[in-house]
């Protein structure tokens, strides 16, 4: 490379960091992800018409149909990336599949972003899913921005949900906007910051962008849509707000601290376009990631490195393939390119990677920090991988996370032994599960899972890989702990009647409890003697 072409380059290569947004939506299922997901993608005029990526009502039963068939094929397909142009920015949403797909990956996503939108139902506030992704969000200090969801409908207080925002997850929340009516009046958002009312008008099905009108307080036509009481309610709210509210700061937001709120309906598209505005003006492009040493890798190094996030086996169901996800941490991609990888002593040449548009891939000739690439996958990749340019990089690994669903795993033909433990351990390092081993001599695993699907993906797998068939007993255990400690207190310990014995991957012992009642009581029973129960992974779920 010439002088020239690396002046040439490097500006290049920062502009289009400086430009990209990667993130993913965190909510409870029905609150709206999906909803909001099409808005943005009808906003950011990716698609003409909203319900072009998953029509809505009369293909509901053919989603849960199509949602069945992946699961018989041991996939995941609903997950993808989404990418698309917003004014100079590229957008680059990831998607945390919830539902029936809730698996682990749901939550290494979030590994794999720099910031989040978190999805509220305005009528039903912080519920159980939000949280426990809110927890990893937070783990990793990420920017959460928060969208209040169908004010269309009977919502409760925004005041009310502010409080809730800060008394459950613990994180101050600024208002950015604030509902005009609620319900059937619900008008669209005033916005604090410009001190100017949004008010939208409905589109046939909410298929196209909603009309805007801005306007301020004193508009006749508010005064009349709203009636005196509701307009007199919304002026008071908003003195209070400008004298009193949570003021934004940034610094805070920045570091995932504080999180700016804003209202709308994505359903009506009301409150859309200035949301993905102020995502673009706010979510943080491509941050440095640590690598193993704690030094930073920033994104506008001139070498390459990404790391994978996530494998999907049998996208296609014609080609047994696997795929790997990487996100791209520093450099440019480009087609064909020569990388390193740190167990395979040869070089890999990345001769077909591509992007997932909802079912279609596109093929790519470059990408940048932020972006993620779909890998093909023979076998080399294994969740957290680092593939690299230069000289060595290797990313701090990925957390694993605290499993709450158990199942015993039998081979059904002894004649398979090999395959069986072939196929496991290779699932076992490509991250698609957890394995524990039994106490005892039974020598049959024990599998640990964050997601139901994580079983379902590891049996279809062995049948469609390894031509082996396994028999799941699911145990009714809700917890597993490591078991640390002087090794003669730990004999002392009296263990509740429901238990299991196991071991980890180092032969630590591992107890499997029945109840986080059980568990307490395990321990407060214990407090004089040199004992300690922890957790296998990251707790996104505090008892
Ligand atoms: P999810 O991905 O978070 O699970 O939620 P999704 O977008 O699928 O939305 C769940 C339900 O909530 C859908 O209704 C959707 O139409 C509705 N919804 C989303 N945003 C709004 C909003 O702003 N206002 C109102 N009133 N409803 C909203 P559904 O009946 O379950 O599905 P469908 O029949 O509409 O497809």
């Amino acid at each position: 490379m010439t002088i020239t072409e690396t002046a040439v380059r490097r500006p290049q290569l920062q502009e289009e960091v400086q430009r990209r947004r990667t993130f993913a939506i965190i909510s409870h299922p029905d609150a709206g992800k999906t909803t909001l997901t099409e808005k943005l993608l009808l906003y950011g005029n990716a698609v003409e018409m909203a319900g072009s990526v998953r029509t809505r009502k009369n293909h509901r039963h053919a989603r849960s149909d199509w949602m069945a068939m992946e699961q018989e094929r041991g996939i995941s397909i609903t997950s993808t990336v989404l990418q698309f142009e917003y004014q100079d920015c590229c957008i680059n949403l990831l998607d945390t599949p919830g539902h029936e797909d809730f698996s682990e990956d749901t939550y290494r996503t979030l590994m794999a972003v720099d910031s989040a939108i978190m999805v509220i139902d305005a009528a039903k506030g912080i519920e159980p899913q939000t949280r426990k992704l809110f927890e990893v969000c937070r783990m990793r200090r990420i920017p959460i921005l928060t969208f209040v969801n169908k004010m269309d409908h009977l919502a409760r207080e925004p005041l009310e949900l502010l409080d809730e925002i800060e008394n459950v997850l613990g994180i101050p929340a600024a208002a950015m906007n604030w509902p005009i009516g609620d319900g059937p009046t619900f008008q669209g958002v005033y916005d604090l910051q410009a001190g100017q009312v949004l008010r939208f008008s409905r589109t046939e099905h909410s298929q196209h962008k909603a009309p805007l009108t801005v306007s301020d307080l004193g508009d006749p036509a508010l005064l009349s849509a709203l009636g005196d009481a509701a307009h007199a309610q919304l002026v008071e709210d908003i003195d209070l707000l400008q004298g009193a509210g949570m003021p934004f700061d940034p610094e805070l937001y920045g570091a995932g601290k504080l999180t700016p709120v804003y209202f709308g309906s994505a359903l009506n598209n009301f409150g859309v376009e200035p949301f993905l505005q102020e995502l673009i003006r706010l979510a943080p492009p491509p941050q440095p990631r640590a690598a193993e040493d704690g030094s930073p890798v920033i994104p506008a190094n001139e070498e390459f490195s990404a790391f994978v996030f996530k494998i999907q086996a049998n996208m296609n169901p014609k080609h047994r393939d696997s795929v790997a996800f990487a996100r791209i941490c520093s450099g440019r991609f480009a087609k064909d390119m020569l990388v390193k990888h740190p167990r395979h002593k040869k070089g890999l040449r990345l001769s077909r990677p591509y992007q997932v548009f909802a079912q279609e891939r596109v093929s790519l000739e470059e990408a940048y920090p932020g972006d993620v690439i779909a890998l093909a996958n023979p076998g080399l990749f294994a969740i957290g991988d680092t593939i690299y340019t230069g000289n060595r990089v290797e990313f701090q690994p990925l957390p694993r996370f605290q499993p709450e669903l158990f199942a015993a795993v039998r081979n059904q033909d002894t004649s398979k032994h090999k395959q069986f433990h072939k196929g496991l351990e290779q699932l076992v390092r490509e991250g698609a599960i957890q394995r524990l081993y039994p106490a005892d001599e039974s020598n049959v695993p024990l599998l640990a899972a964050v997601g139901e699907l994580q079983f379902q993906v590891l049996k279809a797998r062995l049948r469609t890989e390894y031509n082996v068939e396994v028999e799941l007993e699911f145990l009714s255990f809700t917890a597993a702990k490591r078991v640390l400690g002087r090794a003669e207190d730990i004999r002392q310990v009296k263990w509740p009647y429901r238990i299991m014995h196991a071991k980890d991957d180092d032969g630590t012992p591992v107890a499997l409890f029945a109840s986080q009642w059980d568990l307490r009581q395990c321990l407060e029973r214990h407090a004089e003697l040199d004992f300690r129960l922890e957790d296998l992974g990251f707790t996104v779920d505090p008892h």
